[in-house]
């Protein structure tokens, strides 16, 4: 059973600390927007599609307690409060999506009380969680069906049940395959600096019976070169429309990687994890971090203090490297059409 990582109670928003894991799992609940922009900002909820479900009741918190008596002053509240939110970490755009679907939500019925808006926010909010769930086993199920028997996946980052709000993208393929009796085997790599891979993939791995090895990010190479690796599945934060993916900083090493190694490299996402508006990943606006991050290992100082430090949360796999994109509307194989993509989203 994957874990409930972010959903909507007694008028709060309830998530879990991700920075807390593994060894601690604490839930929060809160109904103040600027502790959700904290949580955000500090990776207490991460994860593309995760990050959406937080922009989406985000927007609910932010409005909640409004006092406007027309639309357009509410409209402008709104606005304000989403344009906040959005401003907590650029790169995953699926944070941008859902505060534009809320937006869209409360637009579409600008004739209604404000009231009653408020309630069809809401509503909305708890769609695009539904939607999120169904979309997981979706991918899941089409991403299973290129897992052969014992098959050893290699994984970055973590894209499972704690960056959505059910199975997870690259990781729900893992579960879905583990469920079919594929018996197979995870590779995770510790993904540097904040060791998403480490503390959170490998919880989650393990909760479900998987046989998981975690390894350093540096010695991906070395794995697949002794031929340990059979496919690599891993998930994204923003996909431009020529099927260029950003995901978290050390994809792009593991791509190139496979393709030397001749081992596929699958990127599993959402149809809301795509921008159509970007022609090019060159356009994705990468999120640079705090250099303590790298300065420091939980917590503690490793590096000179006043080391100068680049820290780009994410990078861009360029769509040649990429074998194919698994999404909920089926496997897209290169060479990657737009217009392709848009029909199945639109479909
Ligand atoms: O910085 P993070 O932890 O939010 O980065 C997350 C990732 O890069 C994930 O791989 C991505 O969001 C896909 S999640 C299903």
């Amino acid at each position: 059973m994957p874990v409930e990582t972010i959903y909507w109670k007694s008028g709060k928003v309830r998530f879990i600390n991700q920075t807390l894991l593994p060894h601690k799992l604490k839930y929060v609940s809160t109904d103040d927007i600027y502790r959700l922009w904290r949580a955000i900002k500090a990776l207490e909820i991460r994860g593309a599609p995760a990050l959406g479900i937080a922009g989406a009741l985000g927007a609910i918190v932010g409005i909640k307690d409004s006092k406007a008596k027309d639309f357009r002053k509410f409209f402008g509240e709104l606005k304000k409060v989403t344009k906040y939110i959005g401003s907590s970490r650029p790169t995953a755009i699926n944070l941008f999506w859902a505060l534009e679907r809320m937006k869209g939500a409360a637009y579409r019925h600008r004739k209604e009380s404000i009231s009653r808006i408020k309630n069809i926010l809401l509503k909305e909010a708890l769609k695009i969680i539904y939607e999120d769930k169904r979309n997981c086993r979706r991918m899941a199920r089409y991403g299973a069906s290129l897992v052969r028997k014992g098959s050893r996946i290699l994984t970055h980052c973590n894209a499972g049940g704690l960056a959505t709000a059910d199975y997870g993208t690259a990781l729900g393929v893992l579960f879905e395959a583990n469920k079919q009796g594929k018996r197979i085997k995870a590779y995770v790599d510790e993904t540097r600096p904040l060791l998403q891979g480490a503390r959170l993939t490998t919880w989650e791995l393990m909760r479900a019976g998987i046989d998981t090895t975690l390894i350093c990010d540096n010695m991906a190479a070395g794995i697949m070169a002794q031929g340990k690796i059979d496919m690599i599945f891993v998930g994204a934060d923003r996909i431009a429309a020529n099927g260029d993916a950003a995901n978290k900083i050390g994809t792009y090493n593991l791509a190139v990687l496979a393709h030397h190694h001749k081992v596929p490299f699958y990127v599993v996402a959402p149809l809301s994890t795509f921008d159509f508006r970007i022609k090019t990943g060159k356009e994705i606006p990468i999120e640079e971090r705090d250099g303590d991050e790298v300065r420091a290992l939980c917590g503690r100082m490793v590096a000179p203090r006043n080391v100068k430090v680049y820290n780009p949360a994410f990078d861009v796999t360029p769509n040649e490297l990429i074998t194919a994109i698994i999404t909920e509307k089926g496997i897209f194989k290169k060479p990657y059409e737009p217009r392709t993509f848009l029909k199945a989203r639109d479909g």
